[in-house]
């Protein structure tokens, strides 16, 4: 039975874990080329542009001994030039895993149903897993097992956030959360976490208030306030989020050591002041380098031969 990483609802706690164990062994272990991913070809289906998926997606595969291969929005033109069934059906003839990026997350559930390749969401409009696991990662190679880690994340309640969530309620880290009203994460998602939240012991609170989010968080987290498919509602966006910026006024109520955390692409002025994205205590490109580590751990778990 194939397994797919729709979202983090799709790997049990323990799973997260070894994910993120497994990425750790293969950052130490550099960048030498294995063979996990012999004979494999894995396609990445992306309706939306990308930097950090994109090239970290490449640049696994390649490490871990398979091929890569990028379908561009234009080539495919999932759902319109042919059916989202119908590409996953096509392209499961080529392909044994496909890293898909959509707008809606609709369209990845309907390949994944079709395809018998592997599917990963590469981001849509509800989740972004790939992200949260680097995510962990980082929080984990900057405070260690031991501690009970509390991130703030300030912003959209968007697909960048609802798979923090989940990966915090996998892994035990307590997480405010703090939007302008109307911009809070699903409450289906929120039910969904509060139910792992329970056997981990973590706690998710959700505010309106970054003053009150960001009091003695080890993590400060934040993300665009117009997400890639939004463009059309920017001005009432922008709008919306003023009082939402994390910049060092904000950040005083946060524990010294705090770190800074964004998944890129960032706005400097906007959802996050440029001190505090440059300053000392931003682990941003740290975060984009682990998104290769992750990414070759996730394609190992589901796909990889030999070490798992
Ligand atoms: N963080 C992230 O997913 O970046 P890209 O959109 O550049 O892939
Ligand atoms: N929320 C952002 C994340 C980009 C990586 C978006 O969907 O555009």
């Amino acid at each position: 039975m194939k397994r797919d990483l729709l979202s983090l609802h799709d790997l049990s706690s323990n799973e997260v874990a070894h994910i993120i164990d497994l990425a750790i062994k293969l950052k130490n272990s550099g960048s030498k080329i294995t063979n996990h991913l012999k004979n494999k070809a894995v396609g990445l289906l992306f309706q939306k542009p990308s930097n950090r998926t994109r090239v970290s997606c490449e640049i696994a595969v390649w490490q871990l001994g398979g091929k890569c291969l990028y379908l561009a929005p234009q080539e495919i033109n999932l759902g319109k030039r042919e059916s989202v069934a119908d590409v996953a059906k096509t392209l499961s003839r080529y392909l044994d895993c496909i890293v898909a990026r959509t707008f809606s997350h609709t369209d990845v559930v309907e390949l994944a149903e079709n395809a018998s390749a592997v599917i990963i969401n590469g981001l849509s409009d509800l989740f972004h897993p790939c992200q949260a696991l680097a995510d962990i990662l980082t929080v984990k190679e900057k405070f260690g097992d031991e501690k009970k880690v509390l991130m703030s994340y300030i912003g959209d309640g968007n697909n960048v956030c609802h798979s923090l969530i989940l990966a915090c309620a996998r892994i035990g880290y307590d997480l405010n959360i703090a939007t302008p009203k109307k911009y809070e994460p699903s409450q289906d998602i929120l039910n969904m976490a509060q139910g792992i939240a329970e056997e981990t012991g973590s706690k998710i609170t959700i505010l309106n208030d970054p003053e009150e989010a960001v009091g003695n968080a080890d993590v400060i987290y934040s993300d665009v306030w117009v997400s890639m498919g939004q463009e059309e509602e920017d001005k009432k966006r922008k709008k919306d989020f003023k009082g939402f910026q994390i910049n060092s006024d904000l950040i005083k109520g946060a524990q010294s050591d705090y770190i800074f955390m964004h998944c890129l692409p960032a706005h400097r002025g906007m959802e996050v002041s440029a001190d505090v994205i440059d300053g000392p205590n931003s682990v941003v490109f740290d975060q984009a380098e682990n998104r290769m580590h992750v990414q070759k751990a996730i394609l190992t778990f589901l796909l990889g031969e030999g070490e798992k």
